[in-house]
């Protein structure tokens, strides 16, 4: 902890290694607060030196050995790391004995404890706090682990790779040695300890190999794994057909651990988990939470291939292994479910959350030229971001061609370190293009935003687009990118025209001609469509073809046709959600006369032949009836009007409930037929669209009662979180009692539990911040979990627009307290909670005032965590 301007690291300061760490042999005596470390490195000079840097933090040294000679004297030992004086030996052994103490460990980075069990995070720089090293991802290392603890408390006693021995010690001690045959770099390093059960399976895998597949966890969940399990088998068969890549050790582990400052972690046949993305009943999970399984699960296993046989060459290609494998892990969600409604979520996703984040001072490129504490740069831009850049080389060459350019990858850089070109050229290669273009989407941060001008000429038949692209940053030496444009043309009777074009940045798909990518890849550029004999619809963007913002006037009328007639399910709901948005943004701006309120007779109209609608897809008709979330609203804005967001929204939502109101409940009571859970994609889009009913439904104070059955009847957490929050929101007796039942029913499960806090912490109640405050006393609520942080801490940042902005201040005064209070405990989450205050400048005059106090208040303190520091100084330059 520092506040003395901390290290920034840039990508242009790369220097390769000058020494390999050829093996590693790691004995670990584990023991709570003084476990001793002992690390043996074989090593060997890449270049002529007398010295090595060695990184290291919060480490006891105990002794250093040179070749068996004790150098511990000579070495030069600071807050990062040490210098170790090597003689000039070309090839040497190093042994570094430290003593560290895992129970102290709240940061939860390195050698930690959680439930009493023993178990590791190294990624991004964690390495560092177990034993002295090259804690970088282009050092690559084989490793042995052998580990000794005591029997009783520790039965089960984990590493990465392979069991070579075993055995029991004096003193009831027992030991296991494992050995990973695949070098690696040492952040996916992992070790795990403890009292465990062990719910098991196998897979056999393409090439005739039987795989043993393990999920441990503490005993009292050994019966909520199984999804887990069939999500890993699903994963494993999943990416042996697609990519054709097939698992490459013998056996495949999956811890669950409850403290986890993220999701989940790919160490080599190791994974560690967030508990929360590995268990589940139909009684304590929700269809949400089951969904989330199965896609971490799958995307910690696509990283054995995307991360772990190739990996990063340092942590600025960070998108190479998390964009790729997010956008591999969205790919399975859609074949498992439904591609149409998984583009929709990840769209919501990405604007949401992603879009914020990069028109704010936080704002970097996928590929991110400096960072102070790595650790913040986890974030929905290198990950989301980076996934639609991975997208957008699938959209340019096809399934196929993309299939080409990862094999290219896997057989020129199996076993390697490398960088976000190395994947560009095999795509390049493999399909012989030149792709040197895409370049401009890893450097610069920023939306890029699409404007587009549509000329009909009725005598000459043609339709020209007119294109234009900026960033939203306003940067003045924008390079422009390559974007492709999906898109198609529709008559006004809904018929998709064959597309004429001589253009030669126009590839038209085979499918008849109906759909055509247009290569945008100039700061303006147009299009022109010949044998057009009456204007178009023109349905642009299809599948979200690029994550860029589109400025395209489009008429209320040419919108609620597309929304009827195209074909594309991300059109037909964007244009939706575009009506919406506009009829929100009318009464946002009309908000100083809100008596006056009303409702477009046009937009009511549309939406009510949506209601119903029979045909559309549950899930989709979910979506599509569902109105844009608070975060989208406000992204509109240059300044942010909270209280006008909420009610305008508010009022919208009453209005379409008091409207329909016979269909809704005619809807609801279809719906509402209770079937023992699956988790199937139609049971979901059942469940869905039922809450979606009941959503609109509670705004009336007569059918509240409705959320109240459904929350007493409920056989599945799907259902009765549903309606719990729905009566959330309300200020009744209701409230009150469901919140008592549920948080009596479900006190000792620590994952339900999180909902009830998340619930309360995001509820637009009129008390909102002082039922937080309470939360925050509650005797459940515990500083060292960061489930539980960001349940109430987190969720109330991000989703309570209401209680953070309120006028008086004291939202931001006590999310300030808290990161202060929190930071001291786990500096990466509490990272995570300042957030909120780093859009700022996007509200009025006194909000922003107010928030730059509470960030200068979080500067003032005297210990700083790195991550914190790096987050606030950066918001307010
Ligand atoms: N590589 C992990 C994943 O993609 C994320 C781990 C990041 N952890 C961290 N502490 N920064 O799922
Ligand atoms: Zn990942």
């Amino acid at each position: 902890m520092t506040t003395q301007s901390p290290v920034e690291h840039f990508l242009s300061d790369y220097q390769p290694l000058s020494f390999a760490i050829d093996d590693v042999f790691l004995t670990f005596e584990l023991q709570p607060t003084a476990t001793l470390v002992s690390n043996k490195m074989q090593m060997r000079a890449l270049q002529a030196a007398t010295q090595l840097w060695l990184d290291g933090e919060q480490l006891e040294l105990l002794s250093v050995e040179l070749d068996g000679e004790d150098i511990t004297a000579s070495c030069e030992v600071s807050e990062a790391g040490m210098s170790v004086p090597t003689a000039g030996k070309k090839e040497f052994v190093l042994l570094i004995r430290t003593r560290i103490s895992p129970q102290d460990n709240t940061a939860l980075e390195g050698l930690y404890r959680s439930s009493g069990n023993y178990c590791t995070q190294c990624e991004a720089e964690g390495f560092r706090k177990i034993t002295y090293f090259f804690d970088r991802p282009d050092c690559l290392s084989l490793f042995t682990t052998k580990i000794i603890a005591d029997k009783s408390a520790n039965a089960v006693l984990l590493s990465n790779g392979n069991l070579i021995d075993s055995g029991d010690l004096d003193g009831n001690r027992h030991f296991a040695v494992w050995q990973d045959p695949f070098k690696k770099p040492c952040y996916l390093f992992a070790l795990v300890a403890g009292d465990l059960a062990c719910h098991q399976d196998r897979f056999i895998a393409a090439d005739g190999r039987e795989i043993d597949l393990r999920i441990y966890v503490e005993p009292k969940n050994i019966d909520k794994c199984e999804h887990a399990m069939q999500s890993l088998i699903r994963s494993m068969q999943w990416d042996e057909q697609r990519f054709g890549l097939v698992y490459d050790l013998d056996i495949y582990m999956i811890v669950a651990v409850d403290d986890f400052n993220m999701g989940a972690m790919e160490n080599k046949g190791l994974n560690v988990f967030n508990s929360k993305f590995v268990l589940a009943k139909p009684d304590t999970a929700t269809d949400v939470d089951y969904e989330g399984i199965e896609a971490v699960i799958a995307h910690e296993y696509f990283h054995n291939w995307t991360g772990n046989r190739v990996t990063c060459r340092d942590w600025f290609q960070l998108t190479l292994k998390e964009g790729l494998t997010v956008f591999r892990d969205q790919e399975f969600t859609a074949d498992m479910l439904s591609p149409a409604v998984k583009r929709i979520e990840d769209v919501k996703a990405l604007r949401n959350n992603q879009f914020p984040e990069d028109a704010g001072p936080m704002s970097h490129p996928i590929q991110p030229q400096s960072y102070i504490e790595m650790n913040n740069f986890y974030t929905m831009t290198v990950y989301e971001k980076g996934a639609e850049v991975v997208r957008l080389y699938h959209t340019l060459l096809g399934e196929q061609g993309f299939r080409q350019g990862m094999d290219l990858y896997f057989q020129r850089h199996d076993g390697d370190a490398v960088t976000v070109q190395d994947f560009r050229n095999a795509m390049a290669d493999a399909n012989h293009v030149d792709l040197s273009q895409m370049h401009n989407w890893y450097i610069q941060s920023g939306t890029p935003v699409v404007s587009v001008e549509s000329h009909y000429n009725a005598s000459e038949q043609t339709l020209t687009l007119n294109f234009r692209q900026r960033l939203n940053t306003g940067n003045e030496d924008f390079k422009p990118l390559l974007i492709p444009v999906r898109l198609a043309l529709f008559d006004h009777s809904g018929q998709a025209l064959v597309l004429k074009s001589k253009d030669p940045q126009l590839k038209l798909y085979a499918d008849q001609n109906h759909e055509g990518l247009f290569e945008f890849n100039k700061p303006q550029q147009s299009l022109t469509f010949t044998e057009v004999s009456a204007q178009p619809l023109v349905s642009l963007f299809r599948g979200f073809s690029a994550p860029v913002i589109v400025e395209f006037d489009q008429s209320n009328q040419e919108l609620a046709l597309l929304a009827q007639c195209d074909t594309d399910s991300f059109v037909c709901w964007e244009s939706i959600q575009t009506l919406a948005l506009r009829e929100i943004k009318r009464l946002v701006d009309s908000y100083a006369e809100k008596t006056n309120w009303m409702v477009s007779e046009a937009f009511t109209n549309a939406f009510s032949a949506l209601v119903k609608d029979e045909k559309m897809d549950k899930a989709l008709k979910a979506l599509a009836l569902s109105l844009p979330d608070l975060t989208y609203i406000g992204e509109q804005y240059e300044v942010i009007n909270p209280d006008a967001i909420y009610h305008a929204r508010k009022f919208l939502q009453q209005q379409l409930a008091q409207q329909n109101i016979e269909q809704w409940l005619k809807l609801y009571s279809e719906l509402n037929q209770s079937t023992e859970y699956r988790y199937h994609k139609d049971d979901i889009a059942q469940r869905k669209l039922k809450t979606v009913c009941l959503q609109y439904l509670t705004q009336l104070d007569d059918y509240i009662e409705l959320a109240e059955a459904q929350f007493d009847h409920a056989d599945n957490m799907t259902d009765a979180l549903a309606s719990l929050q729905c009566l959330s929101h309300t200020d009744t007796a209701a409230r009150k009692r469901a919140l008592g039942d549920f948080y009596d029913k479900w006190q000792d499960d620590t994952l339900v539990l999180d909902k009830w806090f998340a619930l309360q912490a995001a509820s637009h109640h009129i008390h909102a911040l002082e039922h937080v405050k309470q939360l925050v006393e509650h005797k459940d609520f515990v500083y060292t979990n960061p489930n539980r942080v960001r349940s109430v801490l987190g969720v109330f940042g991000r989703l309570n627009l209401l209680g953070l902005h309120r006028a008086d201040g004291k939202g931001y005064q006590f999310l300030a307290e808290q990161v202060i209070k929190l930071d001291a405990l786990n500096p990466q989450v509490a990272a995570r909670m300042v957030g909120p205050f780093t859009h700022w400048q996007r509200y009025d005059g006194q909000r922003q005032q107010m928030m730059k106090q509470a960030l200068e208040m979080i500067l003032a303190q005297e210990s700083l965590s790195k991550d914190v520091y790096e987050i606030a100084s950066k918001s307010l330059r």
